[in-house]
């Protein structure tokens, strides 16, 4: 059979072709890409999946942690939320045969493949992770083994206890297998302590497991504040900031005077001629919240201001945003929001999409 040579966009319905139970509240999907389509993506970039659920498609976000070298599929590893709307969904609904909605790759958070090729390439590529922050690092380091077969991998993981680890297996048998793949455990609460380190990452293992004085590229991937300690261990260990790079999955706070909490929660109203309707928000709520509160198009798939499925355009009025990601200068110059960090500082006038 021949790789399709188009490359997927947009939103497509993809069939589930296999699950693993990874841990107890974490499964693994592997996905088909869209008929005649290739799944093309960089070593670290997510896709979004979802489902419509009360009459409106909510999407999340999910790295792909699989080898970037297989175009027909790709995995996801999905771990449950308390609470969550979009991880349990897929956890309780998604069995082989089963088809979800997703949106085509995307993400700024990768490796440069060129950067990783070039003659003067760092030798030592540092990978940390927490948790289901474990997905990136997987198809990165697929990546790594086989572009970069001098690299030295330094793949640092945490998790509570053994039970808890995410491709526990395959990390095992990578370490076993390439030389170069250095595997280092931290868990907090082991069954076994003399086969990890029993303990969280901090600044001294960073200094004892990493090597000193050689150029290292690092790659973060956790909860904000594991990502806030690295970053600071690995600038003090001599790594500059633009070789430090990192992903949250968790939503982040609205920043300083922006969202709930705010000084005034004065009332604006947003008109959407488009669909010939006004809604009310509050200088406090998220374009992104109103617009789903009252049942309008709108995807926030990563809830994050990463993915850019949320963009819309501020046709008349002032806005603020607390972040632009993946838009351009020139999106930004035509009035383009992402509507997941953009608050309204009075009426607006907005198209969605
Ligand atoms: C770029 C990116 C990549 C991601 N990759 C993965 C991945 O590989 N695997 C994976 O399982 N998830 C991943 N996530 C997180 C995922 O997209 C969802 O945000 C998360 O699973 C919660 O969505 P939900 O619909 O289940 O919960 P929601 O209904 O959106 O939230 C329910 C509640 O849980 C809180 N919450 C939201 N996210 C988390 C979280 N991650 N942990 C704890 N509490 C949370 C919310 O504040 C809220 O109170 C990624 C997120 C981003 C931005
Ligand atoms: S929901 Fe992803 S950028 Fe807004």
């Amino acid at each position: 059979m021949t790789t399709p040579t188009t490359a997927w966009r947009g939103q497509a319905s993809l069939k589930c072709l296999a699950r693993s139970e990874e841990t107890v509240d974490c499964a693994s999907f592997i996905f088909a890409a869209p008929e005649a389509c290739s799944v093309d993506f960089l070593p670290g970039q997510f896709v979004c999946l979802g489902a419509s659920i009360g009459g409106q498609l909510k999407m999340r976000a999910y790295s792909i942690a699989s080898d970037v070298a297989d175009r027909q599929h790709f995995r996801v590893a999905v771990r449950r939320v308390p609470g969550g709307l979009i991880s349990n969904w897929l956890l309780d609904h998604v069995q082989p045969g089963v088809c979800v909605e997703a949106l085509a790759p995307a993400g700024e958070f990768h490796l440069d493949p060129a950067r990783h090729l070039a003659a003067d390439a760092p030798r030592h590529i540092a990978l940390f992770s927490a948790g289901c922050g474990i997905t990136p690092m997987m198809s990165m380091t697929f990546w790594l083994l086989d572009k970069v077969p001098g690299a030295h991998i330094h793949f640092f993981h945490s998790a509570r206890d053994e039970a808890s680890l995410i491709f526990a297996g395959e990390t095992s048998r990578l370490a076993r297998e390439h030389a170069n793949f250095h595997l280092y455990r931290f868990l907090s609460r082991p069954q076994r302590p003399q086969e990890c380190f029993s303990r969280r990452v901090d600044s001294g293992a960073v200094c004892r497991l990493l090597p000193a004085g050689e150029a290292v590229e690092a790659y973060l991937c956790g909860p904000q504040a594991y990502m806030d300690q690295l970053g600071e261990a690995l600038r003090a260990h001599g790594i500059p900031a633009s070789s430090i790079h990192s992903e949250s999955f968790f939503t982040p706070e609205v920043g300083e005077g922006q969202g709930a909490g705010c000084a005034e929660a004065s009332t604006h109203a947003i008109n959407l001629p488009d669909f010939g309707r006004e809604l009310q928000i509050t200088g406090e709520e998220l374009l992104l919240d109103a617009l789903e509160r009252e049942g309008l198009p709108i995807i926030g798939a990563c809830r994050s201001g990463v993915c850019g499925s949320c963009r819309c355009k501020v046709l008349d009025g002032q806005a603020q945003s607390s972040t632009s990601g993946p838009l351009s200068p020139a999106d930004i110059e035509a009035g383009y929001v992402l509507a997941c960090s953009t608050l309204a500082q009075g009426d607006l006038k907005l198209s969605l999409g």
